[in-house]
Order: C-alpha cells, then sequence, then structure tokens
C-alpha cells in the first residue's frame, strides 16, 4: 500500500464525534458537571483528520485546543448535546460518543443567582435524554461506537450497554486503573462487539487508542478505504 492510501484511509467519509463533560446549569454562575477532560474525543478528531475524514466535534466543557482541520460545535449541557448530535446524525458514516454525559439535570434552573439563606439547599434531578440509546434505535447506514468508564465489572456492564443501546462497538475502560483515568494522557481499553471482547489494547496514548478504534470501526463497518 502508498503512503497515501496508508494515512487517507478515511477519505470522503464523515465522523460524528461527542467528547467533553456536559454541564448541567443551577444558575447563571453554578452547574453540575463531571470530570471527563475531553482528551479521548479530541484524540479521536485529530486521528480521523489525519486519516482524511470530514470531522465534526460536538464538545462540551474541555480546555483542549482544537485540532486544525475539525468542525467544532460547542455545546455546554446534555438536552444540548442531543439537539446538535441529532442534526448531524442522517448525514455522518460513525459516530464516536466519547463524552461523559450527565445522567441527571436540575429539575429547576434558576434565572438569577441564588442568594446564601436557608441552611440547606436540595436539589431535584431529572434524568436525561440519552443520546446513544437513541441514535441506536434509529441508526440505518452508521457506524455507532459508545464509550464506557467503569470501575468495576468491566465487560459485564460493556455488553450491557452495547445490547441496550445497539452499539457496533463499546469501548471499555477501568477508570479506577493507573494510565486509565479521566484527565491521563494514556488509556488501557477492552473494545467490546456483539460476540464479546473484540480487541484489548494495552495501555498507549489516547491518539494512538484512537487511531486502532478507527482502523477497527472501518473493517467492522466493511469500508474498504
Ligand atoms: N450517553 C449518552 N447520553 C446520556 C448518557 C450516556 O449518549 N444521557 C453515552 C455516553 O456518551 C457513552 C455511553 O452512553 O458513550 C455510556 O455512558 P455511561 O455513562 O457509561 O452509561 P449509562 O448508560 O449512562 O450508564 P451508567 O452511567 O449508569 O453506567
Ligand atoms: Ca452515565
Amino acid at each position: 500500500e502508498s503512503y497515501f492510501s496508508q494515512h487517507l484511509l478515511l477519505r470522503g467519509r464523515k465522523v460524528l464525534i461527542t467528547a467533553g463533560g456536559t454541564r448541567e446549569r443551577l444558575d447563571p454562575v453554578r452547574y453540575l458537571g463531571n470530570d471527563s477532560s475531553g482528551k479521548m474525543g479530541f484524540a479521536l478528531a485529530e486521528a480521523a483528520v489525519q486519516m482524511g475524514a470530514e470531522v465534526t466535534l460536538i464538545a462540551a466543557a474541555s480546555s483542549l485546543p482544537v485540532p486544525a482541520g475539525v468542525h467544532l460545535v460547542r455545546v455546554e449541557s446534555a438536552q444540548e448535546m442531543y439537539g446538535q448530535v441529532m442534526q448531524h446524525f442522517d448525514q455522518t458514516d460513525y459516530v464516536f460518543k466519547a463524552a461523559a454525559v450527565a445522567d441527571y439535570r436540575p429539575v429547576v434552573r434558576e434565572m438569577k443567582k441564588r442568594k446564601k439563606g436557608s441552611e440547606r439547599w436540595v436539589i431535584e434531578l431529572e434524568r436525561t435524554t440519552d443520546i446513544l440509546e437513541t441514535i441506536g434505535k434509529q441508526k440505518q447506514h452508521q457506524f455507532v461506537v459508545g464509550f464506557a468508564a467503569e470501575t468495576e465489572a468491566l465487560e459485564h456492564y460493556a455488553m450491557d450497554k452495547l445490547r441496550r443501546k445497539n452499539c457496533d462497538l463499546v469501548v471499555a475502560n477501568d477508570v479506577s486503573q493507573e494510565g486509565a483515568g479521566f484527565n491521563s494522557d494514556t488509556n488501557i481499553v477492552s473494545i467490546y462487539g456483539e460476540e464479546g471482547c473484540v480487541l484489548s489494547l494495552p495501555m498507549m496514548s489516547k491518539l494512538e487508542v484512537a487511531r486502532q478504534l478507527l482502523k477497527l470501526a472501518m473493517i467492522r463497518k466493511g469500508d474498504q478505504g
């Protein structure tokens, strides 16, 4: 194979990636967030651009620089991310849902900064829409990859998410392991398909994980490049 065919395997393909941690507002100055750094999703965006793809990155909170050549859509909440994913979903070939999406949001969002007063503040939360589950139900030609960050029973939860959300692959990592955490530059992942674990990778940079994952996705989709 020539240099170019190896490096531009995803030429003409549209890749949609979500990254970062969503924020659910309590008031104009406060929110509920999570520890996602966005590193895995941004690495995927960078790797996909290098492979010649047209990349849309829907990014919630993350302070990382945006890789050159990526079409960036900034969002804050799970609901905004949901809206943007649905807008782009029809035209995409691959979806990678690396974002850490809030499972719950405050029922009430106050429009003015809440003043200190009472001894207790009880916050009521309601479920957000599960974006991956929604696109899993609607998918046609799209190849859909979910992510699962777990602290126990990796295989069990990964397979459960794969089936429940109708994903083509689930990328699972044990976030309690050294070198696989939320803000780490490296990751240790196991990738699951309908038949079980299809690839276990040793510790490597998130960019290298991204490259391996993109190639695996192409093979599983039957995409000849
Ligand atoms: N996800 C999503 N929308 C949500 C919650 C999660 O699209 N509202 C996606 C994530 O982006 C990820 C996958 O679903 O690709 C798995 O997320 P995870 O939090 O591990 O799974 P949950 O189904 O939320 O289960 P739990 O948090 O209880 O483990
Ligand atoms: Ca969750």
